[in-house]
């Protein structure tokens, strides 16, 4: 199908809710995406931090093709095989003792159910989070996301439970402190909000807080986790280790799973019949996180993503220009915060074969799979030095 007949197809039928680039793609292999029209790409988006592993993986296909052609889906009234193995193998790299695993579809889906854990674990009525955060498009992940820009005209379907401190601010959190908060919900590095990473310290002293006022320390690392900035989860740049971790994008490799895990101490309070989804961890998605846990083990993904990220951080710093207002990141997380050119550059990258994705405005965000060698990273170098030419 050509472009234009795909795009009359969605004029017509789909709702018009994203703002789509022109391009439509029909293949993926490794680092790159190639159009309908038959054009490569190479990728530094990774379908927003979830391919990790770049596109088609072969060891990924063929477990995902052996897992269609024998299970795909039978829901929680049974036992499943798969979802066992997956909850193991996301224990072998949770920090702490976050061994226990909830699996659901979703990085929003993930926030909702740490936040049910949260209040019913504690009996406690507020949350605290951040401005300038972002944890979904659910009511509960929505009211936690503290941006007016995308609460305005739900505000009947969110929660009122909700309160926000400046990030990285522990006056402004110690100011919303009471015996009422159940938890605190963190991003590791605001990833949305314009890739902000956290403070080391400030996280630390949010872990010391939560735990002496019997507040739950969560830490949304939905966009950040499974090795996207240069360590398994994002709050492992800290040494900290919070009470539940919510989990999703690179998870799944492109299968809809999110998940969170938390303690034995914790996990028991949601019981039977409290929280639930249908295809919540089903087998095709937990053999997606089983394998994709496998490959990042064995080809040393997360090694990779913490070089990468500061080998590109490094070179683009050198690139002297009145137009980047600053660099920041975590392994391969990385923001361009330019003056007024941030979609300016995202077209001119898009011309010449090369995805890159702007947020909050203006920053360039480069979230690339994790496979990138520093021959890909060069590519965008040059294009960068080109453009503010
Ligand atoms: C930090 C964070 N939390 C939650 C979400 C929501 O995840 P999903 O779109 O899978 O619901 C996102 C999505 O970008 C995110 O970046």
């Amino acid at each position: 199908m050509q472009f234009n007949e795909i795009k009359e197809k969605d004029n017509k039928y789909l709702f018009q809710n994203y703002g789509r680039l022109e391009v439509a793609f029909d293949h993926g292999k490794g680092m790159y995406l190639y159009d309908v029209d038959g054009k490569e790409y190479m990728d530094l988006v990774a379908g927003i931090a979830v391919n990790s592993l770049g596109h088609s993986h072969p060891k990924w296909v063929a477990a995902m093709q052996e897992q269609v052609a024998r299970l795909c889906h039978v829901s929680n009234l049974y036992h499943i095989k798969e979802q066992a193995i997956a909850a193991e193998k996301i224990a072998s790299v949770t920090p702490g003792d976050l061994n226990r695993v909830l699996f659901v579809n979703s990085g929003a889906e993930a926030n909702e159910a740490a936040l049910k854990l949260a209040v019913r674990s504690t009996g406690r009525k507020k949350v605290l989070s951040a401005l300038n955060g972002f944890h979904g498009r659910t009511a509960a992940a929505l009211g936690a996301t503290g941006q007016p820009k995308y609460q305005q005209t739900f505000e009947p379907l969110i929660a009122q439970s909700f309160q926000y401190f400046d990030y990285n601010d522990i006056e402004g959190l110690k100011a919303l402190m009471d015996k009422d908060v159940a938890a605190v919900l963190l991003e590791p590095l605001q990833g949305e909000g314009g890739v902000n990473p956290g403070n080391p310290e400030f996280f630390k002293t949010v872990r010391d807080i939560c735990t002496d006022n019997g507040s739950l320390m969560i830490v949304d690392e939905v966009q950040t986790g499974m090795g996207r900035t240069g360590k398994w989860f994002g709050i492992d740049n800290f040494g900290v280790v919070p009470d539940i971790i919510s989990m999703a994008k690179a998870l799944g490799s492109g299968m809809p799973i999110g998940a969170i895990a938390t303690t034995d101490e914790l996990y028991g309070t949601l019981s039977p019949g409290t929280h639930g989804t249908t295809f919540g961890g089903n087998p095709l998605v937990t053999a997606s996180a089983s394998v994709t846990i496998d490959i990042m083990k064995e080809e040393r993904l997360v090694e990779n993503s913490y070089e990468m990220g500061a080998y590109w951080r490094d070179e683009i710093s050198k690139i002297e220009s009145d137009e980047i207002v600053d660099i920041r990141g975590l392994g391969l997380i990385t923001g361009i915060e330019m003056r007024t050119k941030a979609n300016d550059f995202r077209k001119y990258c898009l011309e010449n074969g090369v995805l890159v994705n702007v947020c909050h405005g203006n920053t360039v965000r480069l979230i690339p799979p994790l496979i990138i060698g520093k021959q890909h990273c060069d590519v965008l170098i040059g294009l960068l030095r080109n453009f503010l030419e």
